[in-house]
């Protein structure tokens, strides 16, 4: 399946000094671009190929008020002259700030819907699809966090690049981590890593779903991605390594402590982390070593995913208090 070439690829791979003696290293998928940073955009430039190839002139997703995705999602709409329309999902705090602000200021079409709208969107999407259409559109749906089979192939493509880049450096990376929401970054790097036969330790550290609900989103990516493949692979659930230990609060909520290791990561690494995937994601990393529990990795890859528009003022008024 082609693409649209959007990101700025490779991305590079630096070594981590705050694990001193560990070698820990981190793929700065946070510099794809800019608006179009982080994850989504590697899963945007397969589904924008999608859209394009099938005349559509709308692009419709959906997510949480400050969805890294929808954000992206938007940014390329403006850029390929398409528009967008993000159903995002009220929260106590609608403010114009982050990702909402930049998704105004493409020129996204919002629709907010409730918590329980959002439980179902089905009808929703039916009713703007309906819409668009009879007024002369063609809209292409984009599933939240663009996590589906043709989304997922471009993690299987970041999956390559690794591969590359340890040919490149002359090191082999045994685990891989990430952040994992909707799954489509994990499902893409597990495909790679069986597409290829090789045996990395895929690791993705949960901020939404306990293991068993997080293997099954990926199971089900993993086999809509067989689709677009010639020789189609499969899986099971034991294959799927998801540590959930580190959702906290909750999807989207922060603990002082996570925000303080993002802080003391900054300050060390001079790498700014988010709060609602990349912080909590690395700190489950840091604490995982700590713990001995990844004492046979011998070269760990963090991949940062992005997420930098996740500062909103909650956040950093827990930090730093308001001025
Ligand atoms: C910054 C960031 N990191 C990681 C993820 C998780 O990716 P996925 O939804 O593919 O599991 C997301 C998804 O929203 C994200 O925005």
């Amino acid at each position: 399946m082609d693409k649209i070439s959007i990101a700025n690829l490779p991305t590079k791979i630096e070594k981590l000094d705050l694990f001193s003696n560990q070698s820990v290293f981190i793929k700065r998928d946070d510099q794809t671009g800019m608006v179009t940073s982080g994850n989504k955009v590697r899963k945007l430039e397969y589904l924008l190929k999608d859209a394009q190839n099938k005349g559509c002139d709308y692009l419709i997703t959906s997510g949480g008020i400050q969805s890294n995705h929808a954000r992206a999602t938007a940014a390329i709409a403006a850029k390929y002259h398409m528009k967008s329309l993000l159903i995002l999902k009220e929260s106590e705090i609608n403010k114009n700030e982050g990702n909402l602000f930049f998704n105004k200021l493409v020129g996204a079409e919002i629709k907010l819907v409730s918590e329980e709208e959002y439980q179902d969107l089905t009808p929703i999407i039916e009713e703007v699809k309906k819409e668009l259409t009879d007024s002369g559109h063609k809209p292409y749906v984009i599933p939240m966090g663009g996590s589906n089979g043709i989304g997922a192939l471009g993690y299987v493509e970041a999956y390559d690049e690794i591969l590359h880049q340890e040919e490149q450096l002359g090191m082999v990376f045994d685990t891989i981590v990430i952040a994992n929401g909707s799954g489509g970054t994990y499902a893409g790097l597990l495909y790679g890593n069986k597409e290829c036969n090789k045996s990395k330790n895929i690791i993705g550290i949960s901020v939404l779903n306990q293991k068993k609900q997080a293997a099954h989103d990926i199971l089900h990516i993993l086999e809509d991605m067989n689709q677009y493949k010639s020789s189609p692979n499969s899986f099971i659930e034991n294959e799927i390594n998801i540590i959930d230990r580190y959702i906290g609060l909750g999807y989207g909520k922060s603990q002082i402590e996570e925000l303080k290791f993002i802080e003391k990561f900054a300050h060390e690494e001079g790498i700014i982390l988010d709060p609602v995937y990349t912080g909590k994601a690395m700190y489950g990393l840091y604490h995982e070593l700590k713990n001995g529990s990844l004492q046979n990795s011998q070269n760990v890859l963090f991949i940062h995913t992005g997420g930098i528009f996740g500062w909103t003022d909650e956040k950093i008024n827990m930090l730093y208090g308001s001025i």
